[in-house]
């Protein structure tokens, strides 16, 4: 019984970060709670984030092949229809065995798993109350560990209904395919959720603030490549574009924009908006304050290199504190946090998570891009090499897209690997390793790759670093 005894560890929230912790923990032979409010694991990322959203993803394109891209491979198909109720019962197959396969590692790990709101009320309690609405009851914990995550960012006055102004939680879950789908926000739920309906039909605006777009963090050449293939695919962008506000009537959504430097007023018409700025730190209902925590400006709990808030034996990872909202990124903190409790140590190189945007072609970058190399006054080589001098991206007639290496002038070190391209989120792993590693590009461009594979561009761009490629 969860309650009975205290706890080693007890993990707020069912995430990626907080149910990797509890496995950890419980692996470590440390008696362990999870404490989740949704009625599944997996938190954000398998619930209505990562996993939904590839499904859909993953299947659009599909669709879109077919209907676009087929025939000039050789292949003839009658009518191509959409179900849509189809599509999304697939994407919920694939939400439910995830979140279903957690709880059975739960299990196997012996992890306790505490459906419920957890609200910490002393250093060492938290009062649990539960789903179903039964008493509350209390644990006790030796240390805490808060993993609650984060929500979509709203936009001031366009209220979010899911339906018509919906932020990515409703765009996984439309019933029925927009004419018009304004996006506010050009980062990466912005084109992947985009994407999605833009394949299935939909006429998609994206409006940004900045230059360019891809969020944070893009560098300024893939972005470039990226804005174009997009529009090719029919996607259309206004870019140092502001909203000012919508006007919501029954039949549609005029949204009112002007330009960030010209100044000037337009008007978009939409059936469907949506509000993609950007995700916040979630601590409402947590009880921070019973116990003197702090967040920052932006909502994130204040912690120390070790994830130890000003009481040592809490610690926070994942999206409410601080470093890029990944899955992956929150994981390993969850792994770490777990290590510092049992071990006194543990490890995370923030220099070397990947970042994925999973359109078609898809982005993937790690380390530096090519701009916070300048702003940081580094001497640098770069190695570009085009997708569509590769082989095997010839023979699957899908050559859009490039390889960009960046490496130290004087060492040839690898500071930053970046690559739109249509496998780039598989391929980017062994850009991850060579930087863990501290691998030179010459150390990748003197390592056999399979031939006809796409991560032959991967070498050649290591060659083009410093020294010439074959190919091109
Ligand atoms: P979360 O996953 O948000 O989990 C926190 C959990 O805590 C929630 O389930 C919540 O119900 C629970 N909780 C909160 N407060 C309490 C409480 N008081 N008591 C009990 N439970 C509580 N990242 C990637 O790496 N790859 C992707 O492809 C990707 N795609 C995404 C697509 C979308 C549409 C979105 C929205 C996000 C995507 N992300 C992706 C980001 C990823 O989902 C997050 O970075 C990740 O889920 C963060 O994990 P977390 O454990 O910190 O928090
Ligand atoms: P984001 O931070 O990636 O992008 C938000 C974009 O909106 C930025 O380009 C910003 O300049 C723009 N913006 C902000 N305010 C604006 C305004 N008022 N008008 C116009 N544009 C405005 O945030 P997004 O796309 O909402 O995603 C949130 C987080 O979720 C990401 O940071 C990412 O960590 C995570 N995520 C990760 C995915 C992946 O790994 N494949 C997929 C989806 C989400």
């Amino acid at each position: 019984e969860a309650g009975s005894a205290e706890h080693d560890v007890v993990v707020i929230g069912g995430g990626p970060g907080g149910y990797v912790a509890a496995i950890k923990a419980a692996q470590e032979g440390l008696k362990t709670a999870c404490i989740e409010k949704r009625g599944t694991l997996g938190g954000t990322c398998l619930n209505v984030g990562c996993i939904p959203s590839k499904s859909l993803l993953n299947n659009s394109q599909i669709y879109h092949q077919i209907k676009h891209d087929i025939e000039k491979r050789g292949i003839e198909v009658g009518e191509v229809k959409l179900n849509l109720k189809k599509m999304m019962q697939a994407k919920e197959t694939s939400v439910n065995g995830l979140t279903l396969g957690i709880e059975s590692l739960f299990k196997k790990n012996g992890v306790d798993y505490v459906k419920g709101t957890g609200t910490i009320v002393g250093e060492h309690e938290i009062k649990v109350a539960p789903i179903d609405g039964g008493k509350p009851k209390s644990l006790r914990a030796k240390n805490i560990i808060i993993a609650t995550g984060s929500e979509a960012t709203p936009f001031p006055g366009l209220e979010i209904d899911e339906k018509r102004i919906i932020t990515s939680t409703g765009a996984i879950a439309l019933t029925q395919v927009p004419k018009k789908m304004v996006v506010i926000g050009g980062g990466i739920i912005g084109l992947e959720m985009g994407s999605v309906w833009s394949r299935l039909g939909a006429e998609v605006t994206v409006v940004e603030y900045l230059g360019q777009i891809g969020g944070p963090g893009m560098d300024t050449d893939m972005a470039k490549t990226m804005q174009r293939v997009l529009a090719k695919q029919g996607m259309k962008f206004k870019l140092k574009t502001k909203v000012m506000g919508g006007d919501v009537s029954p039949d549609k959504v005029i949204v009112n924009i002007e330009g960030a430097e010209s100044g000037k007023a337009e008007t978009l018409d939409a059936d469907v908006v949506l509000v993609a700025i950007g995700r916040r730190p979630y601590t409402y209902g947590l009880g921070l304050e019973n116990i003197g925590l702090e967040t920052d400006e932006r909502g994130r709990i204040i912690i120390d290199q070790e994830y130890r808030t000003k009481v040592p034996h809490i610690r926070v990872i994942g999206d409410v504190t601080f470093g890029a909202m990944l899955a992956h990124k929150a994981e390993e903190e969850g792994i770490a946090a777990v290590e510092y409790i049992k071990h006194g140590h543990g490890h995370v190189n923030y220099g070397a998570i990947p970042s994925v945007m999973y359109t078609h072609p898809e982005a993937a970058w790690v380390g530096l891009t090519e701009q916070e190399c300048k702003t940081k006054g580094l001497s640098i080589n770069i190695g570009v090499f085009p997708f569509s001098a590769n082989s095997r991206a010839r023979t699957n007639l899908d050559t859009e897209g490039l390889v960009k290496f960046i490496a130290d002038k004087e060492t040839d070190r690898i500071l930053g690997i970046h690559i739109v391209g249509s496998n780039a989120g598989e391929m980017i792993a062994e850009g991850v390793l060579a930087i863990e590693y501290g691998a030179s590009a010459e150390d990748i461009g003197r390592t056999s790759h399979a031939h006809p594979t796409l991560s032959e561009a991967f070498k050649e761009a290591a060659m083009a670093t410093y020294g010439k490629p074959i190919h091109s």
